[in-house]
């Protein structure tokens, strides 16, 4: 079955839907951030582009209540984006479309001397990860709620990330949808530019189909380099990755290197 975004969260037999969490409280961090909103539409999300993603429909109270207890902690301060917002200066990891944020939250445990900030536009995904998250503790895990595409254009200054993770992306099959595939000229661009020298990509799929389509549009592009590697041992089997060997699909494991 594909996981195209409309048979995603919204999947009432899926076991990791949000609903069936119970909450955490935590200590709040003692950093100054901005006020924490709960948008039915995140901020910046602009109904006319070509979007990456589907919108959906409203939060539920176990989401609100997660997002404004637990969010104000790990979310950026307004305006421009500064790795300061970490309180440290560390190697910083961009995680895009993070679902529930399994994977950024054990890349946060597994990488203690690295910061990462993980971003999706999926609320209710995002305030079952701050749940997650408060239980794990990782203080060098920050969340945003957004358009990864309007954040990096309009909030991150040039040779920020090491590097991006993109894991599991909305494949779009569709012929119609090319265009709403995030591995896209477009993108590869804005990755290029917020990627420090030497910095990479790692983007995993179960749907054949998306990894030649990444190949491809790399392979096209002046600024990447794409290999198969290994899986990364720190991130978690479950979820999608689960799932697609389930069906007896192939986990494809892409890195993209900048060149210089
Ligand atoms: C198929 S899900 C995978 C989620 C997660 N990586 C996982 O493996 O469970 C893709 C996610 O990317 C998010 N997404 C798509 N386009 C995005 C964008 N432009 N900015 C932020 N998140 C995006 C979607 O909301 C969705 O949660």
């Amino acid at each position: 079955m594909s996981h195209d975004p409309i048979d995603l969260p919204s999947d009432p037999s899926d076991p990791s839907d949000p609903s069936d969490l119970t909450d955490v409280t935590g200590p709040a961090r003692p950093i100054r951030r901005k006020e924490h909103q709960v948008p039915e539409l995140p901020a910046g999300v602009t109904p006319a582009r070509v979007r990456t993603f589907v919108r959906r429909g409203r939060l539920s109270s176990l989401t609100r209540d997660r997002v404004e207890r637990l969010g104000p902690a790990r979310s950026l301060p307004e305006g421009r984006f500064d790795a300061a917002a970490f309180g440290r200066t560390a190697p910083l990891v961009l995680e895009i479309g993070c679902g529930h944020g399994h994977a950024a939250i054990a890349y946060a445990a597994a990488f203690p001397e690295h910061d990462i900030l993980a971003m999706d536009v999926h609320t209710p995904g995002l305030a079952r990860m701050l749940a997650d998250a408060d239980d794990a503790g990782v203080p060098n895990l920050r969340v945003e709620i957004g358009d990864a595409v309007l954040f990096l254009e309009q909030q991150v200054s040039d040779a920020t990330f090491e590097a991006v993770h993109l894991f599991f992306p909305d494949p779009w099959r569709k012929q119609k949808h090319t265009k709403r595939r995030f591995v896209s000229p477009g993108n590869l661009d804005l990755l290029a530019r917020v990627l420090k020298p030497g910095g990479h990509v790692l983007v995993a799929t179960d749907q054949d189909f998306y990894a030649e389509h990444v190949l491809a549009e790399v392979a096209a592009h002046p600024r990447f380099e794409a290999r198969r590697v290994e899986r990364p041992a720190w991130r978690p089997g479950d979820g999608f990755e689960a799932k697609g060997i389930a069906a007896g699909r192939n986990i494809n494991e892409l890195r993209l290197d900048l060149l210089p």
